[in-house]
């Protein structure tokens, strides 16, 4: 091929390899649209808070909505003395941790955050991730290989999931919350084991409990008594998410164990990101798991530690929780509070468990379109649709701050009524 041949087929080449990217995309951009699980980013021009001025393609609006839609549910991302707080972390520490937690990362904050944790727990030692999803990635994929078995929960999150994908162990998925199955799959993979007695030496296969504490699109929460029972049982390990409980669940927001009185799993991962108001995922459990998680968790090991401003940041936010139960326990009323008045409206048979209250439209599109006319009407709350959930079951995503006010919820309880009654 002479020199001039070569330039011709290196464009075509990328002419090729260009045309392969745009179809692709093209071709997964139009499923989306046509089944109406296209997703589009909405911007927000004012910090995370119970009142937002958002503003998209279509809706445009100088007044304020009301956020019901945050993760945020104890509302301190935008709380004055934390800010300051943070802004003097910057301050002190600078603006990045300038390598990973094991080589030059590992700062002051860092530590204490950890301890902090640890403490307001109520275990050993704690261990920080950049984000929930790490934690859950590189705990799991730590924790298990090829020749173990994960029983996960059919409603977990996605992290969950690549967590089981990427450590490459069976996975055997339960019905959500059925501890039966849980039981029945256990007693199953027991016999099955005792069956193939041909290689005795053989080792025995790790098993793994894996759920969501409280579940994000649902609400309802684990049974945690149960589990420990089930886990112990069949001798099983158990790992539970408490993204959605921590701030949220437990007179003084501790989480399942204080919300049942009852033990802690092996294994509990958190994220400082949604009642915390910052970011980065935590897993807190024995001394002994958390020094494996430092030296084997390959997304705790390969990445350059979250900033130290962040890690003081999260610390004094976790300590503002610490101090302030009635934060708590002011969001748990607004829920209680909010389901009555959708009950009322004849939306909601019971109260949520948890901060996250769902409102079940089916229909993809009329879901979308119910949140469109929401927003219109000063109401941030999510459509979620296929595939965060199953297909046909979309629904509205309402999930509630400590600081709503019994007037604002009971009108938007009529509004989402209304809304709704109008697309029957
Ligand atoms: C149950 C659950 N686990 C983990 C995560 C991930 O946490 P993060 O946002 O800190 O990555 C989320 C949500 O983001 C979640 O809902």
């Amino acid at each position: 091929m002479d020199y001039f041949n070569e330039v011709d087929y290196l464009v075509f080449k990328k002419k090729m390899d260009n045309d392969i990217l745009d179809k692709f995309t093209k071709d997964a951009l139009n499923e989306a649209f046509s089944n109406n699980t296209y997703r589009t980013l909405r911007t927000m021009e004012t910090p995370e808070s119970s009142h937002v001025k958002i503003r998209n393609a279509k809706v445009y609006t100088e007044h304020e909505q009301i956020l019901l839609a945050s993760n945020s549910y104890l509302d301190l991302a935008n709380i004055p003395e934390l800010k300051q707080a943070m802004a003097q972390a910057v301050l002190d520490w600078g603006t990045g941790s300038g390598g990973a937690r094991l080589t030059t990362g590992n700062k002051t904050p860092h530590e204490e955050l950890e301890n902090e944790l640890a403490k307001f727990k109520g275990e050993d030692a704690a261990i920080t991730f950049n984000t929930g999803y790490m934690a859950n990635v590189g705990t799991i994929s730590a924790l298990c290989g090829k020749n173990d078995i994960i029983f996960s929960d059919a409603l977990n999150h996605a992290s969950i999931i690549d967590g089981i994908r990427l450590s490459r162990a069976k996975c055997i998925v339960y019905k959500h919350n059925d501890m039966a199955d849980l039981e029945h799959a256990l007693r199953k993979v027991g016999a099955e084991a005792t069956g193939n007695s041909q290689s005795p030496n053989a080792p025995k296969p790790k098993m793994l409990i894996v759920t969501d504490a409280v579940f994000s699109m649902d609400g309802d929460l684990a049974n945690l008594p149960e589990l420990l029972r089930i886990a112990r049982t069949y001798n099983s390990l158990l790992m539970i998410d408490e993204a959605h409980a921590t701030g949220v669940i437990g007179r003084t927001g501790r989480g399942l164990a204080e919300h049942y009185n009852c033990k802690h799993a092996d294994v509990t991962v958190g994220t400082l990101s949604k009642a915390i108001a910052c970011e980065g995922g935590f897993v807190v459990g024995k001394k002994q798991l958390i020094e494996f998680l430092k030296n084997k968790s390959r997304s705790f090991i390969f990445t350059t530690a979250m900033s130290p401003a962040m890690a003081a940041g999260a610390l004094n936010n976790l300590r503002f929780l610490a101090n302030h139960p009635e934060r708590v326990q002011q969001l748990q009323e607004n829920v209680k509070f909010f389901c009555e008045c959708l009950h009322h409206e004849g939306l909601c048979e019971s109260t949520s468990p948890s901060a996250i209250v769902p409102i079940i439209i089916g229909d993809e599109a009329a879901a979308l379109e119910a949140s469109a006319m929401l927003l219109e009407r000063g109401y941030v709350i999510p459509a979620i649709r296929y595939p965060t959930v199953a297909k046909g079951h979309a629904r509205l995503r309402a999930s509630l701050m400590a600081t709503h006010t019994k007037e604002e919820l009971q009108t938007a309880a009529a509004v989402i009524a209304q809304v709704i009654k109008s697309k029957k």
